[in-house]
């Protein structure tokens, strides 16, 4: 782990992610002697969905930067489910291919869990597959969403041991509240994971050491919930109603920034906090990937 990116209370996400990424160029070339080939990513994007595109262009463009092989396979938004299940099974069996990742989400007609499911875990570099959220319950070596795992990489390189600490996570989706929740409970922290039926959410946070907010929600935690010195890691992007005359509104978080920022210990703002982590860590899990499939050792808990 590098040393904090202390900037006040604002935990630069960029700053680390950039750190991170240049971690990764180094393993990824020293990857590529001991192996004989460069690690390799494989995304599968089905349909046009503008965001999902930038997301995809932004994956081949760093997976590439540093210094590993990127595969594109696209299809059609009315594409059958077995053409993308044939694919999958393809990258499965293609020893190029370290990781897979199939953009989410997918056109209504295709059953995403299914598709999840075809994905050989130990390529499932997304962490999406159940054999992988089984391992991250039990504390076998897998591998874990990229957003979660960046949150909890900020949080260390922030407060060092998460030990005996309190934490409350607010959200309960597969992708982040969940596995946010097993890893800091591996971590030795005490935690509640909270969602929309929470009675007196405010009072569940204010207890609250460590808050990791991910719901989707613009700006609901407020200052008032939070326990001076808490550390507040935001994982929501939410774009509000554009002001007069402006054609986009604002980005925000799940996290009411002016009023945390008075009260917290640290906090991610957004943009610049968790968002950059989630590619860095897929980068991160894809040179693992590699390192584990290949039989070259790693050490992981330095990347
Ligand atoms: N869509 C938005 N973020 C992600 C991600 O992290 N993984 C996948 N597979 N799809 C996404």
């Amino acid at each position: 782990m590098t040393a904090a990116i202390i900037d006040g209370p604002i935990i630069d996400g960029k700053a680390f992610a950039e750190a991170l990424r240049a971690r990764i160029a180094i393993e990824a070339a020293k990857f590529e002697v001991h192996a004989g080939r460069k690690a390799g990513l494989a995304v599968v994007l089905v349909g046009e969905d503008p965001a999902s595109q930038v997301y995809v262009r932004s994956k081949g463009k760093q997976t590439v930067a540093c210094g590993m092989n990127s595969f594109e396979h696209r299809l059609p938004a009315d594409c059958a489910e077995g053409a993308l299940l044939d694919i999958v099974e393809r990258l499965n069996a293609d020893p190029a291919v370290d990781g897979i990742l199939v953009q989410l989400p997918l056109p209504d007609h295709i059953d995403e869990q299914q598709v999840i499911a075809a994905i050989n875990p130990d390529k499932d570099v997304d962490g999406f597959h159940v054999v992988n959220s089984g391992r991250l319950s039990v504390g076998l070596p897998g591998f874990v969403p990229c957003t979660p795992l960046g949150c909890l990489m900020l949080l260390k390189d922030r407060l060092g041991s998460l030990s005996g600490l309190d934490a409350v996570v607010i959200g309960r989706s597969n992708i982040v509240g969940k596995p946010m929740a097993a890893l800091l409970l591996a971590e030795s922290c005490t935690v509640t994971v909270t969602h929309s039926r929470t009675k007196d959410l405010a009072d569940v946070v204010r207890r609250a050491d460590i808050v990791v907010a991910a719901v989707g929600r613009a700006e609901m935690v407020k200052g008032d919930w939070i326990k001076p010195g808490a550390c507040v890691i935001d994982v929501g992007i939410n774009r509000l109603p554009p002001a007069d005359g402006a054609d986009k509104g604002r980005l925000v978080g799940d996290v009411d920034y002016a009023s945390v920022a008075q009260v917290a210990g640290a906090i991610t703002p957004v943009p610049g906090g968790v968002g950059p982590m989630t590619i860095a860590v897929l980068l991160r899990n894809t040179l693992v990937a590699a390192h584990r499939n290949a039989g070259i050792e790693l050490d992981e808990a330095a990347l």
